[in-house]
């Protein structure tokens, strides 16, 4: 984000503050920050107790003996499936927990009975693959209600699984097997996609061959374009589950045990495994869903994101079904066949609340107010955002289009790692202003500090701190704890470091402006500079490559590479495409550099190191930093001149 648009965040004074209406019914009140601000493990204690069933209610809270390896309710147990189906069922099995609505149009209506029944059958059809507790599951799948079944098969027999989203390639499968040493991986034949289908079983048969630790492949039909099935290791789910007992008994888990892995970047080309556990990551998951979004029992929501990520895994899955509510699901993207789908489906459906991404908000704003325009939008009474900074124009759009002046929004400042939403408006007591995430929900302390750790005073900048555990935190990264503790809580000892920075205003709003590592966030997904300059070099003519993250109107943040070739290889636009399509297949099409620039040489330090920071400035066509320390200080003009004429081109 430019020194401009802060200054402009910075002078953004609209305040709106909830209807009286809206108040007197919210979810979310002052109590509970007056609460919190108490006693805040109490808090989260009361939380834990009221909001999850547990087999063994917990008598401990959080446990900071071995810092920053936190537990919270260690002694607890039960079973994450068990919390979002069966409880439900005796009173509630025939409430909708989704309304799916496929691309091509079909549409399914999945109650909390039907979804109880066939994840007991997965569950049943897992075992009999050989599945136990304690084996990993990796599940890449496209936006069908098989996947959540997938995931709650997993939590009902107390196999960690780990979700890799459907836009990765087959060697970002890969990888993450690898790490997590799955023994299973659960995919469709195929995903629509605008129309058309994303290969996904094909993308698994390559990591199947090269990936050892995988046994079986279990395959759901979803675009039945025929799909080669290896005998005796591939598995059709609806073989699997045939003849199925709809009774699996959930599996006692502690608090403590492992739910999940998500996979996430980081400042290296390694992938973290973010570790989730049982207990507390519930009781942040549930709380925060009925908080922030002020979650009644008649509400039809909606968060547009991909279960992919964790924003689907916290706010598709977990948290709205542990809360036992009705859901929208949609499998395609927001213009097939038309720019008004998402409208279309809010007007059949009655949605009540709204979750989606300002990289999408953007979008909708780019194709005209006349979409929405053309659908009645009047059951909406509550928005979110999530993934990356909003920009106020972004923000008022929404507010005004889609919301009708009468919703409030909820910016949701939350990571990979936090589990669930930290900094955010409760909708009905926080005055939002435009392009702020405002405060830290109750039970979660954020700040801004300086270089020091210090906090800085209202109305300056710094870095975004959590300063105190919370149920939901991650708890390590999976094989790695040395990496848990140097990147998140070296940088300020016994303070928890997001990588964000921020700024905190006079009245004490907080401002979370982007990273301030090598972390690039691209329409709301992290992908990290080194991951995409390692698939880059991996290419034959690559002898180095520099990736920055530069601004995008749209996506946030686009990604600009700058590569220079090995002797023998001629710079062409054959090779050029050739280049961004290898980053496709080395991690997937997120990760396509939107431009790449040939240089004889990259702006280094004398040290050697790569100077990014003049390559950002370069993109965004700043003035120039100072470049006497460098080795090589005459290749910055040239590659400046390159970047000027192909912006002149493009
Ligand atoms: O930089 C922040 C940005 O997204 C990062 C977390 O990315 P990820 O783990 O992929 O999770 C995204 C969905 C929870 C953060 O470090 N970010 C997320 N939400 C916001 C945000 N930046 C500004 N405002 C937000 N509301």
């Amino acid at each position: 984000m430019s020194d401009a648009n802060i200054e402009n965040l910075l002078h953004e004074d609209r305040l709106f503050p909830p209807s009286a209406e809206f108040a007197a019914h919210a979810v979310g009140t002052q109590a509970l920050y007056d609460e919190a601000d108490e006693d805040y493990v109490g808090y989260w204690m009361r939380q834990a107790t009221e909001r999850v069933s547990w087999f063994k209610e917990p008598t401990q809270t959080l446990d900071d003996s071995n810092a920053p390896f936190f537990k919270w309710f260690a002694d607890g147990e039960l079973n994450v499936s068990y919390n979002c189906l069966d409880r439900h069922l005796e009173n509630g099995g025939e409430k909708v927990a989704y309304h799916f609505v496929g691309e091509p149009g079909d549409t399914r209506t999945v109650t909390y009975q039907d979804l109880a029944d066939e994840v007991n059958r997965f569950a049943n059809g897992l075992k009999s693959l050989g599945v136990k507790k304690g084996d990993q599951v990796a599940i890449y799948m496209g936006m069908v209600p098989e996947l959540a079944i997938a995931m709650l098969a997993c939590a009902r027999i107390g196999a960690p699984h780990s979700v890799i989203f459907g836009g990765f390639s087959a060697d970002a499968i890969v990888d993450r097997v690898e790490d997590s040493q799955a023994k299973m991986l659960i995919t469709c034949d195929g995903a629509w996609r605008r129309g058309t289908i994303v290969p996904l079983k094909d993308n698994c048969d390559i990591a199947m061959d090269r990936a050892e630790s995988l046994e079986h492949c279990v395959v759901v039909r979803r675009t039945d374009h025929g799909v080669a099935m290896t005998e005796g290791r591939d598995v059709w789910w609806h073989d699997l589950v045939d003849g199925q007992s709809a009774v699996c008994e959930p599996e006692v888990m502690n608090a403590e045990d492992l739910l999940y892995l998500l996979y996430t970047s980081g400042t290296t080309a390694k992938p973290k495994g973010i570790m989730h556990t049982t207990g507390g990551y519930l009781t942040g998951a549930a709380t925060t869903h009925a908080l922030v979004f002020d979650i009644k029992p008649d509400d039809v929501y909606w968060c547009a994101a991909d279960i992919g990520w964790v924003t689907g895994h916290s706010y598709i899955v977990y948290g709205p079904l542990a809360n036992h509510t009705t859901g929208v699901m949609y499998e395609g993207t927001p213009d097939f066949p038309d720019k008004d789908r998402l409208w279309s489906i809010i007007d059949e459906y009655g949605v009540t609340i709204f979750y989606t991404a300002p990289t999408a908000i953007r979008a909708f704003m780019k194709w005209g107010a006349q979409y929405p325009e053309a659908h009645d939008l009047s059951s909406l009474r509550l928005l979110g955002t999530v993934g990356e900074p909003i920009n106020p124009e972004a923000w008022m759009w929404y507010h005004l289009n889609i919301g009708a002046e009468k919703c409030p929004i909820v910016d949701t400042w939350w990571q990979t790692e936090t589990g669930g939403i930290m900094i955010s408006p409760l909708p009905g007591v926080t005055a939002t202003k435009p392009g702020s995430a405002t405060k830290a929900i109750p039970g979660i302390t954020a700040e801004v500090v300086d270089s020091d750790g210090n906090p800085v005073p209202l109305g300056s900048g710094g870095f975004l701190a959590i300063t105190k555990p919370w149920p939901s935190m991650l708890r390590s990264i999976y094989g790695d704890d040395e990496r848990y503790v140097n990147t998140y809580w070296s940088t300020y000892p016994g303070v928890y470091f997001p990588g964000d920075g921020a700024k905190i205003d006079s009245d004490g709003y907080l401002w979370v402006l982007g990273r301030v590592d090598d972390v690039m966030n691209i329409s709301g997904h992290r992908i990290s500079t080194m991951e995409v300059e390692s698939a880059l070099v991996s290419h034959p003519a690559v002898a180095e490559a520099a990736v920055v993250g530069v601004t995008d109107d749209l996506t946030g943040q686009a990604i600009a590479a700058f590569v220079t070739l090995r002797g023998g290889f001629e710079e062409s636009g054959a090779l050029l495409i050739e280049l961004k399509a290898h980053v496709s297949t080395k991690i997937g099409a997120i990760a396509r550099p939107k431009s790449i620039i040939f240089t004889p040489d990259l702006p280094k330090t004398r040290s050697g190191k790569i100077m990014r920071r003049l390559l950002r400035d370069i993109s965004d066509e700043r003035i120039l930093g100072d470049v006497t320390t460098l080795a090589n200080a005459v290749v910055v003009e040239a590659i400046a001149e390159q970047a000027r004429t192909k912006a002149d081109r493009d």
